[in-house]
């Protein structure tokens, strides 16, 4: 694969900037958008009040520990505009996301907003490799999710040719990367799984094809998925993390020269590692939830916003701002199986250790007594479909699983294409279990 080390004189000045000088500009944002919050939105101003803090006491950037959280249900309790900081005429776009159940949240951008969330696109799509002029297939979703028209509007700005083509229609996005020749796609993991299966379906060779570029995120993926995917296409992947209540993508893009973890980009957010159950900051390094201070939004500002995403801060590498290590996955996601605590990427990793098995996997719980199973339901390899191969795959897979992560696991291997095929993000899990 080639190399595609961007020039350090196309990247933006504070890209490079030192540690003093990003720290710097974050006490002088971070301090204008609590000010911001406090006058404009009533939300933050009753929290803060509650809370008897001032924005006038943050004498340093560590002083944000004394402001309180802002949590999803936050959102909810003020759907839909009552948490924004201006008034509804000065929002220029609206987006949600999905919520599982009833109602989305929903977020609100000014102008200004827009345009910081165009940019930090563009140098996103730069960190990974992208370059003006470079046609990009975009297959996030497009509509309330800020996947699509977020990439959308960063890959214009950065000057890229764009094929909006959304989510969805599998052949058809197949047709388009083979007749339209992209250098860069940008979707979910999962969604790429699919697009791979269906150019073997159509007789292409994915390693054939033109793409150079994936830019994948929206929810977990692993190292291992990283290799099955670039070894599939011979293509670079790499890691974009987001989310609504913050921004949406680019708030975390990984390098492609490193591929070792996400800089956020931190001129914008500000990130902070807290224990989940007691809230409390833990130093660089350690593992606990992801929260953020916005340092720039005006339509939602959000002061220590609880990710629920689990990860550790690392020193930068490739960029002077901070990385975070691949999601491990969210708080909510994580399977409490007999006392240990099971993430569906931790399954997803050792699927992919076994030749027998492809990489589409559902984890099934259900309940008999008091006793939770948990049920791994997974594809067999095209090539490993007799039963006896797939008693094997079963075998070697309950045996990782057992080894690594620790838990005993029924497996079913089923045949391809058995297991739901996501457009967007996967459903992971499926819990059948009763409700308590
Ligand atoms: O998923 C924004 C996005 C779009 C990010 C496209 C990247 C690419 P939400 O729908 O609000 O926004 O979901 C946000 O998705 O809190 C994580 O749990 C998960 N997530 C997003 N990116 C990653 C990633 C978009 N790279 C939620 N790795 C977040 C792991 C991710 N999880």
């Amino acid at each position: 694969m080639e190399d595609l080390t961007p020039n350090p004189k196309d990247l933006d000045p504070i890209e490079t900037a030192s540690r003093d000088e990003i720290e710097a500009l974050q006490f002088h944002r971070m301090k204008r958008s609590l000010k911001h919050a406090f006058e404009n939105s009533p939300f933050y101003r009753n929290q803060f009040i509650k809370a008897d803090v001032h924005p006038e006491d943050l004498k340093t950037l560590k002083d944000i520990a004394r402001f309180p959280f802002t949590v999803k249900q936050d959102l909810r309790d003020c759907y839909p505009f009552g948490m924004f900081a201006v008034p509804q005429s000065k929002l220029v776009r609206i987006h949600g996301s999905s919520g599982t159940t009833g109602k989305p949240t929903v977020v609100g951008y000014t102008q200004a907003d827009i345009d910081h969330w165009a940019n930090l696109i563009a140098r996103s799509i730069r960190a990974a490799g992208g370059r003006p002029g470079d046609m990009l297939h975009n297959a996030y979703g497009y509509g309330l999710f800020t996947g699509g028209l977020g990439a959308h509007y960063g890959a214009e700005r950065l000057g890229c040719t764009v094929v909006p083509m959304s989510g969805g229609m599998t052949e058809r996005q197949v047709t388009l990367i083979h007749d339209f020749k992209p250098r860069i796609i940008m979707v979910t993991p999962s969604y790429m799984l699919s697009i791979l299966d269906e150019f073997r379906r159509q007789g292409l060779d994915p390693r054939e094809s033109s793409l150079q570029v994936g830019i994948f995120g929206a929810e977990p993926w692993t190292n291992a998925m990283r290799q099955e995917i670039e070894d599939a296409f011979d293509m670079h992947a790499v890691d974009i993390y987001g989310l609504s209540e913050v921004m949406g993508p680019g708030v975390a893009q990984e390098c492609v020269e490193t591929k070792d973890g996400l800089h956020i980009w931190e001129d914008h957010f500000y990130p902070e590692i807290i224990d989940p159950v007691t809230g409390e900051v833990l130093p660089d390094g350690q593992l606990g939830e992801l929260v953020f201070t916005t340092l720039t939004k005006e339509g939602l500002p959000m002061v220590r916003y609880r990710t629920r995403d689990l990860t550790r801060l690392l020193p930068g590498t490739a960029r002077s701002m901070r990385r975070i290590e691949k999601i491990t996955g969210r708080s909510d996601d994580m399977i409490i199986l007999r006392g240990v605590n099971v993430f569906p990427t931790q399954i997803e990793e050792q699927i992919l250790k076994c030749r027998g098995l492809a990489p589409h996997f559902q984890i099934e719980l259900t309940r008999s007594g008091r006793m939770d199973t948990m049920t791994v339901c997974v594809e067999c390899a095209e090539d490993h479909a007799a039963a006896d191969a797939r008693a094997v795959s079963a075998k070697e897979l309950a045996h990782h699983i057992k080894s690594v992560v620790g838990v005993s696991t029924r497996i079913e291997v089923r045949d391809p294409g058995a297991i739901a095929r996501s457009e967007g993000k996967a459903k992971r899990v499926i819990d059948n279990r009763p409700k308590e």
